[in-house]
């Protein structure tokens, strides 16, 4: 259950950490120069701005390998709104505004709506999952995620039988993204899963991870995590989620069709002109390790692909 549930305070209402250590900061700031002394540089730029959240944790659906440590995850990430280098998501991504936040979903559906956040995390009981995400660029992690089945926000909505695909659209406003992005990668962020995956209950819709809301650099509010793909499938700070008849053209795809796929199913036996697939370095190991075909979790996903042409369908 939810801590808001157990506190009936609203998600909204709680003082984000930030703010908090701003205040405590500066409440030591004024105490340090009171005593005469210089205050420490500045306050760290780092985007966390998290409150608690607690799941139960879904034994079934999580792996037991080490965990990757949370102060990797926040330095670490791909978030080309906030910069192409693997550090400036932690630097600029306090800039996106996370309260509030909605998500309208809408398409094919019979039940068009606009969710927010208290909607969001009070539509279904929150899980722990502990899920392997390998990054096409050979390097994977293990993260204790929060969230629930995607299914459970698509069947609020009620999928119409002419809904075959389902996009996913991220936050973008030109007067907030830092400047320095990756030169040809196109905003909004757009992802997409054919319904099927999406249905599949491996596939997240993720609101925390370990023990409280999203860091902003891993996609505050609201992202997906679908841990048999490529980590670019899984979209961050999720405003939109459409369902669709057709398979929409996603980010990666429409920059560089050849290198980057609709499906992006974890396969190490599929080479890419950039990244060796057939290995990967969990973040902070020395040694690589080998990888497995759909990320270790073909026995739950395969059959989705029974009779596809995967060197094709990449
Ligand atoms: N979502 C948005 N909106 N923008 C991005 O640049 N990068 C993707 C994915 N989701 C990305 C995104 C890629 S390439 C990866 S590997 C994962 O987010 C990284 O997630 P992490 O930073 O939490 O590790």
């Amino acid at each position: 259950m939810s801590i808001y549930r157990d506190t009936g305070i609203a998600p909204s209402e709680i003082t984000p950490r930030q703010n908090f250590e701003r205040r405590r900061f500066l409440r030591c700031a004024v105490g340090t120069l009171a005593a005469g002394l210089l205050p420490a540089p500045a306050l760290a730029s780092n985007a966390a701005d998290t409150v608690a959240l607690s799941a139960r944790r879904a034994a079934h659906w999580s792996t037991s390998e080490p965990l990757t440590p949370l102060a990797k995850l926040l330095a670490y990430n791909n978030f080309y709104e906030f910069g192409s280098s693997k550090s400036d998501p932690a630097l600029y991504a306090h800039k996106l505004p996370i309260r509030p936040w909605t998500v309208v979903v809408d398409g094919l559906v019979a039940r068009p709506r606009r969710f927010d956040l208290d909607d969001l995390l009070r539509l279904a009981p929150l899980e722990e999952r502990v899920y392997r995400l390998r990054c096409v660029e050979a390097w994977s992690m293990v993260v204790p995620w929060i969230g629930y089945p995607l299914a459970t926000l698509l069947r609020a909505v009620e999928p119409l039988g002419s809904a075959k695909f389902v996009e996913f659209q991220s936050f973008y406003d030109p007067e907030v993204v830092t400047p320095h992005f990756f030169g040809f990668l196109e905003f909004p962020y757009v992802e997409g899963l054919r319904l099927d995956e999406a249905l599949h209950p491996l596939t997240l819709f993720t609101l925390g991870l370990y023990g409280e809301t999203l860091p902003r650099q891993n996609g505050a509010p609201v992202r997906i995590v679908v841990p048999w793909k490529y980590g670019y499938k899984s979209a961050k700070s999720i405003q939109r989620i459409r369902l669709v008849e057709e398979q929409p053209l996603t980010s990666w795809p429409k920059a560089e069709h050849r290198n980057y796929g609709f499906y992006a199913n974890v396969n190490p036996g599929l080479s890419h002109p950039y990244w060796d697939q057939s290995r990967e370095r969990r973040i902070g190991d020395i040694f690589k390790r080998p990888s497995q075909m759909f990320n270790g979790y073909g026995d739950a996903v395969a059959s989705m692909y029974a009779g596809m042409d995967l060197q094709r369908n990449f």
